[in-house]
């Protein structure tokens, strides 16, 4: 791969952050940051993670939860980042337009520490019963979450689910807990991740915004369906999953996406939903030539049926039914005979057998920059899981692993990866 850049696994840590120097960040200026506080004794660590955001040039605004309040002042807070720290849901205003909803709308981020599984859970649920959770929803700002609280309450599957469930929401990234004795003395995971190493991971999630700012990426997801007849058609398993994670994290990194998508999802980037191959073939196309690169991670339908009824097949007609297939168009092949020197193919192999050698084969014979491949044969991962293990080959015979790991963490890193092979390439275009 062109770049080797560390993959920014949501439940992995930062390079950064395991270094414990703060001294190197590029300074948070012009950011603010929405720090809520929940009611954990890790609340008490609160202080010192606002001064840290706020040395690191951060416009800090505390909002704490009524239980938080029990061992953190919010004096102290406000004190500490020369904002007013906000706890009341009810509470008076001046303004029409209570402050609070104004902040919520202007955060560039909004990070939970300690985030309790109480917090946890009602963020997972769409519940909003006070200020905190309230501005999360009043919010489009991502929101980083740092859980801290009592080993055998992380591992409960309540707190295991609701976890599962916000990491796998476009907003959210977890910085994992940390092993170690927690304040009950009971040891395990569930510290909560030091002050150096979420000042690390925010730097490195503001920071990382933007990269892909000023390029059209168009990503494909999902199976396509190929009629039959009115009402039946033939399909595959792919959930769209790996594509619409890929997407996201593109539009995170600022990308102009284009979504084309057999499944239907809400996002503020373009999504254009579609249903055959035939359909898709048509909006990639389309699209291509304005695109810096194409991510195709859908499972197109290699054929369809070479008649499709006009009504119902009805049952009664026959006691077999014999259906005629014909092969679709192969859409990244079609491309990667026309694609400029500027562009970038990024293709998907999912192989249940000879993994490396189909996909090598694949990534030539489709003239592709990069295939990303995955055994599908490997039980609860690939497809329809929020998992993936995959092995990433470049056209310039580099290859990596990713162990098993969520499909968001394998997107950003394939962001990282696509951002090194831009940089590559607008160092070999001669400058006019
Ligand atoms: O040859 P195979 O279908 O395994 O290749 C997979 C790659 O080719 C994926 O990136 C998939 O999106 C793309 N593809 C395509 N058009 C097809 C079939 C696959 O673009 N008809």
């Amino acid at each position: 791969m062109k770049n080797k850049g560390q993959s920014k696994s949501l439940r992995g840590k930062d390079k950064k952050a395991n270094s414990g120097e703060l001294d190197n960040f590029v300074p948070l200026e012009n950011k603010t940051i929405l720090l809520g506080v929940a009611g954990g004794i890790a609340a008490y660590k609160a202080c010192d993670l606002a001064s840290a955001l706020r040395r690191a040039g951060a416009d800090v605004h505390v909002v704490m939860t009524p239980n938080a309040k029990e061992f953190v002042t919010q004096l102290s807070l406000t004190t500490i980042t020369r904002n007013q720290a906000h706890c009341e849901q009810f509470g008076q205003s001046d303004n029409w337009r209570p402050e609070h909803i104004e902040l919520a709308k202007k955060a560039d981020l909004i990070l939970i520490a300690p985030a309790t599984a109480d917090v946890i859970g009602k963020l997972a649920n769409g519940i909003c019963d006070d200020l905190l959770t309230t501005m999360v929803i009043a919010s489009q700002a991502k929101v980083m979450i740092a859980p801290a609280m009592n080993p055998t309450m992380l591992a409960h599957p309540a707190t295991q689910n609701n976890l599962e469930t916000l990491e796998n929401r476009f907003r959210y990234d977890i910085i994992p807990p940390e092993f170690g004795e927690v304040a009950c003395g009971d040891i395990g995971s569930g510290k909560m991740a030091s002050v150096e190493s979420i000042v690390a991971a925010v730097a490195a999630r503001l920071l990382a915004h933007g990269t892909l700012t000023g390029r059209q990426v168009m990503v494909t997801a999902g199976g396509t369906r190929e009629p039959i007849d009115p009402v039946r058609f033939i399909g595959n398993r792919s959930s769209g999953k790996m594509g619409i994670a890929m997407a996201d994290a593109l539009a995170g990194r600022g990308a102009e996406v284009i979504l084309v998508s057999t499944v239907q999802v809400n996002r503020s980037y373009q999504v254009i939903v579609v249903e055959t191959a035939h359909d898709m073939q048509e909006v990639v196309e389309s699209e291509f030539d304005t695109c810096d690169a194409l991510v195709m991670t859908a499972a197109v339908a290699d054929f369809r049926a070479l008649r499709v009824a006009n009504h119902k097949i009805k049952k009664t007609e026959s006691e077999d039914l014999v259906l005629e297939f014909t092969k679709n168009p192969d859409i990244i092949d079609l491309l990667g005979r026309v694609k400029r020197p500027d562009q970038i193919l990024i293709g998907f192999a999912a192989e249940s057998e000879e993994l490396l050698n189909n996909a090598a084969q694949k990534l030539k014979r489709k003239n592709l920059d990069m295939i990303v491949a995955n055994d599908i044969t490997v039980p609860d991962i690939g497809f329809g899981s929020d998992d993936n293990a995959v092995i990433i080959l470049g056209a310039d015979g580099s290859r990596e692993n990713l162990q098993r790991m969520p499909k968001r963490a394998i997107a950003e890193h394939l962001c990282d990866v696509l951002e090194g092979m831009f940089i590559e390439l607008e160092a070999k275009t001669p400058v006019v």
